[in-house]
């Protein structure tokens, strides 16, 4: 590999999933605006998050990424933005409390708009256009106009996501995420449900703790982590024009930083060892991301590893196995004895959407519930079986009552589908679906927990 990194040396490789912008003029253009424009993160704040992944990556913390498979310019809007960060934080309440764990909480949301296709292009009664790539880089209608990739897109992708990440700093510290408005986190759409009853069940209890806790004289004046909490973001960095424009270094350390995200992952069809990607992102300092499917090799992983943590610098990489359920079983035994056998520290994470999608009869991308909860089980009893930190979860969920996944407490069917299926592309859980999938985790880890005891 080429020593010699800079944020543009990416260029001189092959780009999988590149936009085919017809006017170099203009994408150089917006390029150098954005280069103009403020970083969306600071490089204190990466460090705090790989430093927080470096404890996942031991066994004493969970790491709980998740978000929209694709934010849109459409769907932009404070309700939006509060519904999936309070699903999230209801969901790292449950297992924080159920399972006793740390939860690192790590949104796909504030720059989540690039997205890789299997082909490039889309055929609909015979007629022929380049794919969908997500709003950064064209739109969603099937016009030939709208299907052009048009690099102003990113300019206004960047924008949307400063204030997308502006609102959630404000929820973050501002005293929306206090834990004793662990009640009203609860929707009423989710309240009504059998979900919403576990949940308010689990807060009454939390408030509970937190009276002691008052009486002690624990409060959030004694205890800031009672009255905010950490929230990072990330995105998967297919679109290097953007994550280049946005790469820095930090003045403290003279490093460089993608400062578009405080972590960022490559994809499934875009991780080549010898491609654009890898090259990119061996140079900047965030944590990372490698999504691992079904056809993945230990020998590739331990190459990507070798590539992206030389140092092996605990936090900064993170597995995330996107196999599929009945996959993972055959498939992630291997990757684990590899990475234990060289002695390499990595937070192992389940993605148990990817692999799980599926064409419904009535023509809707879906997927079952319970193969995502079945995918999720396989993951944590092989680790228990390895003896390896199941470390982290990374799904597609929103906190919108919707109707994309079927299965779960509200017993989605396909013919469902159609009442409130608005995702820009993958099925996401709804939030009802996500909560349930946080108490199946808190499960798995009270399990482990006292299998732990009883060995001591
Ligand atoms: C995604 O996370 O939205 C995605 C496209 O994943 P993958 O690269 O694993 O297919
Ligand atoms: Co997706």
């Amino acid at each position: 590999m080429n020593q010699t990194w800079s944020p543009q040396s990416w260029r001189s490789k092959p780009v999988a999933q590149a936009p085919a912008y017809p006017d170099d003029a203009a994408l150089a253009a917006a390029e150098t605006e954005l280069q103009r424009l403020p970083p969306l993160v600071f490089a204190g704040e990466i460090r705090q998050l790989k430093a927080s992944l470096a404890r996942v990556a031991a066994g004493d913390a969970f790491l709980l990424q998740g978000g929209d498979c694709a934010e849109s310019f459409a769907e932009f809007g404070a309700d939006m933005i509060r519904d999936t960060f309070r699903v999230l934080l209801q969901m790292a309440v449950t297992l924080t409390f159920a399972a006793a764990c740390p939860v690192v909480k790590v949104g796909r949301i504030a720059g989540q708009f690039a997205k890789p296709r299997s082909s490039s292009v889309e055929v609909r009664r015979g007629q022929t256009l380049p794919a969908y790539r997500g709003d950064i880089v064209n739109d969603i209608a099937f016009t030939p106009e709208a299907r052009v990739p048009d690099p102003t897109r990113m300019l206004r992708a960047y924008h949307q996501a400063a204030s997308t990440l502006n609102l959630l700093r404000g929820f973050a510290q501002g005293g929306f995420a206090a834990l004793d408005r662990v009640q009203d986190w609860n929707q009423s759409f989710i309240a009504g449900s059998a979900q919403g009853a576990r949940y308010r069940d689990l807060s009454h209890r939390i408030e509970e703790a937190l009276a002691f806790m008052t009486a002690c004289g624990v409060t959030a004046a004694t205890a800031p982590s009672l009255q905010q909490t950490p929230f990072y973001t990330s995105h998967d960095a297919m679109l290097l024009p953007y994550e280049a424009a946005m790469t820095r270094t930090d003045s403290v350390t003279g490093q460089w930083y993608d400062c578009a995200a405080h972590m960022v992952w490559v994809g499934e069809r875009t991780r080549q060892l010898d491609g654009a990607h890898v090259e990119f992102l061996r140079g900047i300092n965030n944590p990372l991301g490698i999504k691992c499917g079904p056809g993945i090799t230990p020998d590739e992983v331990l190459r990507l590893i070798d590539a992206l943590n030389p140092n092996n610098e605990p936090g900064r990489l993170t597995l995330i196995i996107r196999m599929g359920a009945g996959k993972v079983g055959p498939g992630l035994p291997p990757l684990i004895r590899a990475v234990q056998r060289e002695g390499r520290s990595v937070v192992w994470s389940s993605d148990p959407m990817h692999g799980n999608t599926v064409a419904s009869s009535t023509g809707y991308k879906t997927r079952a519930f319970d193969r995502v909860l079945a995918e999720i089980r396989d993951f944590f009893a092989i680790h228990r079986a390895e003896g390896s930190h199941p470390g982290g979860v990374h799904i597609e969920m929103t906190g919108k009552d919707v109707t994309e996944c079927t299965g779960g407490a509200q017993a989605i069917a396909e013919h469902n589908l159609a009442e409130r299926y608005h995702t820009h592309c993958d099925p996401r859980l709804n939030g009802s679906q996500a909560i349930e999938l946080a108490f199946l985790l808190a499960e798995e880890f009270g399990a482990r927990r006292t299998l732990a005891q009883a060995a001591e």
